[in-house]
């Protein structure tokens, strides 16, 4: 019961999100952001999973570890091609820089993945969540896509290949650990959220701080910056000219 309720309370969210997915892939500066964010997330996914395929002693898993490997990797170029080539159509650099976007994380940017603080069975189940998450999201970020055929296309292949990702973690998860790949999954679920929980604390700590200095700045500085003019008005500051008497009279002391 827990786990459908779950699901319908992410699919209300996520359609209530869809507006603002929509608005967030409008303007092509942004949709070249994102793409680059997401070829350095794919690119840091394919080194974390070559670091497992190094590290496992299971040689169907490292065959899996590696195919999922080269498949990071070439969503990597995926994306950086597409990013690159929308860069180039702009009439100028986007002003907001090369930042990531909380908006819309995508694979395993939120998690931060440590291949070896987890068991094979535990980085399976996180595995198969993240990629559950990246299979979602891409398929809605292509649903949104409609006036970018190139970009859609690029997510179109893109969410194949998760989903494959998505179903090879969990069959392997329940080879592995057929009796605890249940509580396995529950953990690394929670783990998500809680890291959910702090980016988005994060976020609305920087924009608190952001609205308290801007606060103090419309109302301690003002008083200060009248009192500063008011007495440069009344002394004037800097070199004055020296009248023709006492200019006579340095002459005749020196
Ligand atoms: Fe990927
Ligand atoms: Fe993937």
């Amino acid at each position: 019961m827990a786990p459908i309720l779950a699901g319908l309370l992410m699919e209300l969210i996520r359609s209530l999100l869809r507006p603002l997915h929509r608005w967030v892939w409008l303007d092509t500066a942004r949709r070249a952001r994102k793409l680059l964010r997401f070829a350095e997330t794919e690119a840091d996914g394919g080194r974390d999973l070559v670091r497992a395929a190094e590290m496992t002693t299971d040689s169907l898993l490292r065959r899996h570890f590696l195919r999922h490997a080269r498949d990071e990797q070439r969503h990597a170029e995926l994306f950086r091609g597409r990013g690159a080539a929308l860069l180039r159509v702009l009439p100028e650099p986007p002003r907001s820089g090369y930042r990531a976007d909380w908006l819309a994380p995508g694979e395993r940017g939120l998690d931060d993945l440590r291949v070896e603080e987890l068991e094979v069975d535990a980085l399976l189940a996180f595995l198969h969540l993240s990629e559950k998450s990246a299979a979602t999201d891409f398929a809605r970020y292509r649903d949104v896509l409609q006036h970018d055929p190139p970009t859609r296309a690029v997510f179109e292949e893109i969410v194949r290949d998760e989903a494959h990702h998505m179903n090879y973690t969990f069959s392997q998860l329940v080879r592995v650990s057929p009796q605890h790949h249940r509580r396995l999954l529950w953990r690394a679920r929670l783990g998500r959220l809680w890291k959910g929980y702090l980016r988005l604390a994060i976020a609305l700590a920087g924009g608190i701080s952001w609205l308290i200095l801007t606060v103090l700045y419309f109302t301690l500085l003002p008083p200060f910056a009248y009192f500063a003019k008011r007495s440069a008005r009344q002394e004037p500051a800097g070199w004055r000219p020296v009248s023709a008497e006492r200019n006579a009279s340095l002459d005749r002391q020196y």
